[in-house]
């Protein structure tokens, strides 16, 4: 273990920790995140839980999240994830906890079955998990202003180019949230950060 892994630790969000995560959030984005187009997608809608995860410094104290809501894609209602809100508390940002969160999560969301992920932020920190500008790929997120922003990776070869449409909130078209099939992981994502 080096010396910055070993002032933090990963573990899945216990019930009790999600106040805190709610002020993190508050701290790192602004109580106004609410108003971002994302937040449309997560109304009314729990996140899912085996992808909710925390940073935690050698005190205990929180000092990262990851989450992830379930959305769907296109006409057909693809079953897919929305990656965020990711937040590290600033004093410790750059120090690899984002990307430990992100790679252990995605990692998951493969064993899970879910074969596609899409987030709104940064293509230049998102690329090394293997994410790509959705836009070219035809996925669209109605209200968002700048779908520059939008980004997407697969976790299984050939989705992307297959499956595109507009982005569609769970519980308005199924009234419920999509079960997904666990599988055995087929691969490891570290690899398409590789190619990324
Ligand atoms: C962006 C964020 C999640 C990154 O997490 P982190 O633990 O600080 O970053 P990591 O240690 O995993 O990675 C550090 C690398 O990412 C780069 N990086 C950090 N934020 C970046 C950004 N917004 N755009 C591009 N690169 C970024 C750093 O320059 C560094 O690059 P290097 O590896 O070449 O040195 C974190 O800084 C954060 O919470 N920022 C504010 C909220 C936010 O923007 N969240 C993401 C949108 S949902």
């Amino acid at each position: 273990m080096t010396a910055t892994e070993a002032q933090f630790s990963i573990k899945p969000e216990s019930a009790a920790l999600a106040p805190r995560v709610e002020l993190l959030l508050d701290r790192v984005f602004g109580a106004e995140r609410r108003e971002k187009a994302s937040y449309l997608f997560r109304e009314g809608v729990a996140p899912v839980a085996p992808l909710s995860f925390v940073a935690l410094d050698h005190h205990k104290k929180l000092v990262g999240s990851i989450r992830y809501w379930p959305i769907q894609v296109g006409e057909t209602g693809h079953p897919a994830l929305l990656l965020g809100p990711l937040a590290i508390t600033p004093q410790l940002a750059g120090k690899g906890i984002g990307r430990a969160l992100t790679f252990r999560t995605l990692e998951i969301a493969a064993e899970m079955g879910y074969d596609l992920v899409l987030l709104v932020g940064d293509y230049d920190y998102y690329k090394r998990f293997g994410f790509v500008p959705a836009t070219p790929y035809g996925f669209v997120m109605p209200t968002e202003k700048r779908p520059e922003r939008l980004q997407v990776t697969e976790l299984k070869p050939g989705v992307l180019g297959r499956v595109s449409g507009e982005i569609r909130h769970v519980k308005e078209s199924t009234g419920s949230v999509v079960a997904m099939p666990v599988q055995p992981p087929r691969r490891r994502v570290r690899r398409a950060a590789a190619r990324a």
